[in-house]
């Protein structure tokens, strides 16, 4: 295990796990997305910039709370969820990823090989066949899959988790919002061929859509979208780190204890309120900030 892949996962242990405190201040931030890009490629860039959102119906609730899902490491199982992979960490923004490599999976950039034995042994074919990874908002990523006919769309996504990556059986409603989120995906909304920028707003819109669903619905829901909202606290984390923002990552440590379990999610909202306006005022000096991060980086 590298130590930059050490150190992610036990600041994932850290949000993970209730109650425990972050130890030893980092003298160089972790970022985990950073173990699987390629070492040729931009680190600095990859961490502000991600290709731009092309979703139909972007407001949509069950499009939302599928995004949420897509970013979390925690829907897949074995060896990925291990090492933190999330679907968007191959699909970034339900795109594609050129930059993506992983050891044992990858063979050129921006491939992987999802029938590796190293994911799941169900799909394991014993072959090392990596191929591009699609944009799933683009026509070549529509392929495998028929999105407009009922029930396709559920049958492979279930599939996949459980076959290719080792998941558990996931809720039903946790697939329904993640067919909505890959049939919202659609290069028509969007110019395709630009970026856009990486802000800790991302990641507000993710916890806020989870806490509405935790108010609303009235019976607990699945532990996927907890699970998603503590992911998206840690990636939070990895950019307001202990060592700069004592304050934030205290409240991001107590919001990841609230999840960790059913019920802690009252006042949720306005806690949200209150981080969002702390990260806003934070926000030069934390690792979103690409003149911070490249200080540090490069
Ligand atoms: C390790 C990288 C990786 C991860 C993680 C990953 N995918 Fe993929 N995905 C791929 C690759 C590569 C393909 C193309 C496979 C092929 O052509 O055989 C693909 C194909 C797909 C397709 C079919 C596209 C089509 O042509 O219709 C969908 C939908 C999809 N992925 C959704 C997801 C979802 C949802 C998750 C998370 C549960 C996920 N992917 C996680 C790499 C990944």
């Amino acid at each position: 295990m590298s130590l930059r892949f050490a150190i992610a996962a036990g600041f994932a242990a850290i949000v993970a796990c209730q109650g425990t405190e972050p130890h030893a201040p980092q003298t160089q931030p972790e970022f985990k997305t950073l173990t699987w890009v390629d070492s040729t490629a931009d680190p600095v860039a990859h961490l502000t910039q991600q290709p731009a959102t092309c979703l139909s119906a972007p407001t949509d609730a069950a499009v939302r709370r599928g995004e949420l899902l897509f970013n979390s490491p925690l829907l897949l199982g074995g060896q990925a969820a291990k090492a933190g992979l999330s679907c968007a960490a191959c699909h970034r923004n339900g795109r594609g990823n050129p930059d993506f490599v992983f050891a044992g999976i990858s063979g050129a950039p921006g491939t992987a090989d999802v029938t590796s034995g190293l994911f799941s042994k169900v799909r394991a074919d014993q072959v090392f066949n990596p191929v591009t990874i699609p944009d799933l908002a683009a026509p070549d990523g529509r392929v495998m899959v028929d999105r407009d006919q009922e029930g396709a769309l559920e049958a492979f996504l279930s599939a996949q988790i459980i076959e290719e990556f080792s998941g558990a059986e996931p809720d039903k409603a946790v697939i329904a919002d993640l067919a909505a989120y890959i049939r919202s995906l659609d290069v028509a909304a969007c110019d395709a061929a630009s970026d856009e920028v990486q802000n800790w707003s991302d990641e507000m819109v993710r916890l806020r859509v989870g806490a509405d669903h935790l108010a609303s619905v009235r019976s607990e829901p699945a532990p996927a979208y907890r699970l998603a909202m503590r992911a998206a606290l840690g990636r939070l984390h990895e950019r307001y780190p202990a060592s700069l923002f004592e304050d934030i990552s205290q409240e991001l440590v107590a919001l990841g204890r609230a999840l960790s379990g059913p019920g802690g999610a009252t006042a949720l909202s306005a806690r949200l309120d209150a981080l969002e306006r702390d990260l806003e005022r934070g926000e030069r000096q934390s690792y979103y900030n690409e003149a911070q991060l490249a200080r540090m980086l490069r």
